[in-house]
């Protein structure tokens, strides 16, 4: 017997039109799983020709991607309030919908000329509260990732859900209650930008290259996809550890990272599979935006290794 999601959604003790939003989403997902397959045919890769209010250069399927999403927000009328990473500004819709969405519609873009993993990520919040809540206010999370299959990963704050797309356009259940090992030997980061770490990322990091002749006492393996859904899809099914610190050259941004629509759902999805989320110093999702666009330090993953982490910033 098969779950389909919108069973599953119906099987929630959720507000119902909070399950529509996420129901919008899922089918924004879907249809984005469509666009990307056949993109190289329909001549849809390359440059959008724009940047995006956080000078970076938008790809056509960003563009694409982001007003598919805004078509499926805007017909559902419990949503009032889209954020977005391709939007300099939130978008307040024409109804009196009780949420708000915010999304980053195509993340690890830089990675679709490549034919690699790339995801969208959105945050479910109360619109009624303002565009700027901390993370503990999130009522569900979830990402896409359009990899070999495309998997929709689901948190409404207590367990985590994994659907997969079958042909015919429908999400399917395929795994209930994940749990991010709490220990592991695999960690992400991009070590090309070594020459801007702290101090707290440098000696972590060496700990984990020293391997088992050092003080970790293990071997450890590094694996980097440069998109950020595939990388906490690997940590969500097999343990690790995700890193975008706060490095000398992200410091005057603030971080990497997104903390509206990257940061807080993906913390959001980690800790409710029963993994741990930091800036190094702060808790993730206890900070209070000052921006929709906001940068923050991502630290998250299995919580052996965030401990770890947090240890040596403990010390700094
Ligand atoms: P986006 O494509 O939305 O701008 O985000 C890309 C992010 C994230 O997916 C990834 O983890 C990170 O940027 C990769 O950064 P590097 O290019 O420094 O590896
Ligand atoms: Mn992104
Ligand atoms: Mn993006």
């Amino acid at each position: 017997m098969i779950t389909t999601l919108a069973q599953w959604l119906a099987g929630q003790t959720v507000d119902p039109k909070l399950a529509s939003v996420v129901a919008s989403m899922a089918a924004a997902s879907a249809e984005i799983a469509g666009i990307l397959r056949l993109a190289p045919i329909a001549g849809q890769t390359g440059l959008a020709g724009h940047t995006n209010v956080q000078g970076e250069a938008q790809k056509a399927l960003d563009v694409i991607s982001n007003d598919i999403v805004l078509n499926h927000i805007g017909q559902n009328s419990e949503i009032s309030i889209l954020v977005s990473e391709e939007l300099d500004e939130a978008v307040h819709l024409e109804n009196q919908g009780q949420y708000m969405v915010a999304t980053d519609p195509l993340d690890g873009s830089s990675n679709l000329d490549v034919n690699v993993t790339v995801g969208t990520i959105f945050s479910v919040l109360d619109a009624s509260k303002g565009l700027l809540q901390p993370g503990t206010a999130q009522l569900a999370a979830g990402y896409a990732a359009y990899g070999p299959a495309t998997s929709l990963v689901i948190t409404f704050g207590a367990g985590v859900a994994v659907f997969t797309l079958d042909g015919a356009g429908q999400f399917v259940l395929t795994l209930d209650k994940v749990a991010v090992a709490a220990a592991s030997s695999e960690y992400a980061i991009n070590t090309a930008r070594e020459r801007f770490w702290d101090e707290a990322t440098r000696s972590y990091v060496a700990e984990n290259v020293a391997g088992e002749t050092g003080p970790a006492g293990k071997r450890y393996n590094m694996r980097w996809v440069g998109s950020m859904v595939a990388d906490i899809h690997r940590i969500l099914m097999r343990g690790g550890i995700f890193m975008y610190p706060l490095d000398s050259e992200t410091v005057s941004k603030g971080g990497r990272l997104r903390l509206l629509y990257e940061a807080n759902p993906m913390a959001m999805i980690v800790e409710a599979a029963g993994g741990a989320s930091t800036t190094g110093s702060e808790k993730i999702l206890e900070l209070v935006p000052t921006g929709i666009h906001q940068r923050v330090p991502v630290i998250l993953g299995s919580a052996e290794e965030v401990a770890r982490v947090e240890g040596w910033y403990a010390k700094a």
